[in-house]
Order: C-alpha cells, then sequence, then structure tokens
C-alpha cells in the first residue's frame, strides 16, 4: 500500500478488536518511531499496553478504552514540538495503515494514567490509539478546496494534488482551520487559523498536502 493509497484509506476508528497486535508488526511498528524520531528530532514511544491510558468517562463513551496499544508522542519542549508531532505522527499513522492497522489521534486521554516516559525538559504533546478496528471506520463531511486555498491566478496540477490529500488530513473535532496558501505560483504556506490542537493539524496537514503534491515544503 502506497502512502496515497493509506490516505484514501483512513478514517479514525474508535472501537478496536480485542487481542494484542502481533510481534512481527509491533516489530515494524518500533523500527518506523525510531527512524521518525530520528528525522523529526523527537521521542514518540509505542506503548503495547495501552493500560489506563483511556480509562476517561469521555473515552470510555467514545469506545477508546478497547484500544489495546497507544502511542505516546513525546519531545523536547520547542516552539515548533507540536507543529512537528503532527508531521511524524501522521507518517506513522499512516505507515500503521498500510499494516492493516486502525488508528486515532487523541486529545483527550489520561495524561496521569498513560505509561510513557516524559523528561523534565520533554511534553507529552498527544496520544495515538493504535489496533485493529472492528471496522475501518466511515468518511466524514469535509470542506471544499475553495474554503481553504488562497490562491490568485491559475493553480498547478501539483498544488490541486496536494489540496485534495489535505482535505483528508484528520484534525482535531474535524476542524479544519486551515488555509493553503500559493505564492509566486511556486511557494505553499500552511496557514493555522486557530481552535484546539491546531498546531499538531498543521503538521498532520502539511504531510498530506506534501503526499499528494509528491513536493517538500
Ligand atoms: C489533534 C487531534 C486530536 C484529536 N482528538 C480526538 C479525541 O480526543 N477524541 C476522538 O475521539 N477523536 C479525536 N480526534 C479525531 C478527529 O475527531 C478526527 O480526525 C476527525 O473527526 C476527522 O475524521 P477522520 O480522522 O476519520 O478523517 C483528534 C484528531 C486530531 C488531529
Amino acid at each position: 500500500m502506497t502512502e496515497i493509497e493509506a490516505i484514501k484509506a483512513r478514517h479514525s476508528v474508535r472501537s478496536y478488536k480485542r487481542g494484542m497486535i502481533e510481534p512481527e508488526k509491533v516489530i515494524q511498528l518500533r523500527a518506523k518511531i525510531a527512524e521518525l524520531n530520528a528525522e523529526g528530532g523527537l521521542r514518540m514511544q509505542f506503548i503495547e499496553d495501552a493500560g489506563n491510558t483511556y480509562n476517561k468517562l469521555l473515552n470510555r463513551a467514545m469506545g477508546l478504552g478497547s484500544a489495546p496499544s497507544v502511542i505516546a508522542c513525546v519531545g523536547k519542549d520547542a516552539a515548533d514540538l507540536e507543529t512537528r508531532i503532527g508531521y511524524y505522527g501522521e507518517k506513522l499513522v499512516l505507515f500503521a495503515q498500510s499494516l492493516g492497522l486502525n488508528t486515532c489521534w487523541t486529545g483527550t486521554f489520561n495524561h496521569k494514567t498513560i505509561p510513557a516516559e516524559v523528561a523534565p525538559d520533554e511534553k507529552l504533546v498527544i496520544a495515538i490509539a493504535i489496533g485493529y478496528g472492528k471496522d475501518q471506520g466511515k468518511a466524514r463531511k469535509s470542506k471544499t478546496a475553495e474554503q481553504i486555498v488562497e490562491a490568485a491566478g491559475e493553480r498547478p496540477d501539483w498544488f490541486d494534488k496536494g489540496v485534495e490529500l489535505a482535505l483528508l488530513a484528520p484534525t482535531a473535532i474535524n476542524q479544519q482551520k486551515f488555509a493553503i496558501k500559493l505564492t509566486d505560483g511556486e511557494n505553499v504556506e500552511f496557514v493555522d487559523k486557530g481552535g484546539p490542537y491546531s498546531k499538531i493539524d498543521i503538521g498532520i496537514v502539511k504531510c498530506h498536502f506534501e503526499i499528494g503534491s509528491g513536493r517538500k515544503f
């Protein structure tokens, strides 16, 4: 499965089957995490037994308490930490999708009970539930390209392809509070329009746009 196929297949999944992820897949996930952590200067952690990460009433009501495992997104505190977590965390989400697994980014989880390692100079930004979903989730409402694009004149094909996949990016409460700006027909800017976890959203959007456009920004 290519990254483009993974983007098209992915939906947030909040109800998981019983049983742990097979050891061969855990090895692959851990190797991918090590690679992404090195690239992004992060310390994302695969926690095989999610334990009481999702014991809050809200999580249980959503079904997230069934997630067998969790990825803790941790990194040294920095101005761009959230956006980097969004970017590299989504790379991991897409890799998990290609292994046949399902995921859900979660801002709401129990920070006190998640079995993550967080050093004094680090921040636990967010968690990602992971496992085999009871189903594959479903498509949700999306803004249109016209609602999020800021571009004067003609738009190159690569830009439109990037926008198409950016609109499939998961965002907190499906807010999609971002704009994608084309300047000089060549440069792209990802504009954060605010809202909860919007800095993480921007990193996720950038990840999807790059995959769709085939360019790096
Ligand atoms: C930063 C972030 C935080 C999120 N937090 C939660 C959460 O706490 N609980 C939850 O059920 N879903 C959460 N989600 C999942 C979003 O609700 C979901 O991505 C959005 O509705 C779009 O649906 P999709 O992922 O199926 O495309 C979060 C997503 C992101 C990107």
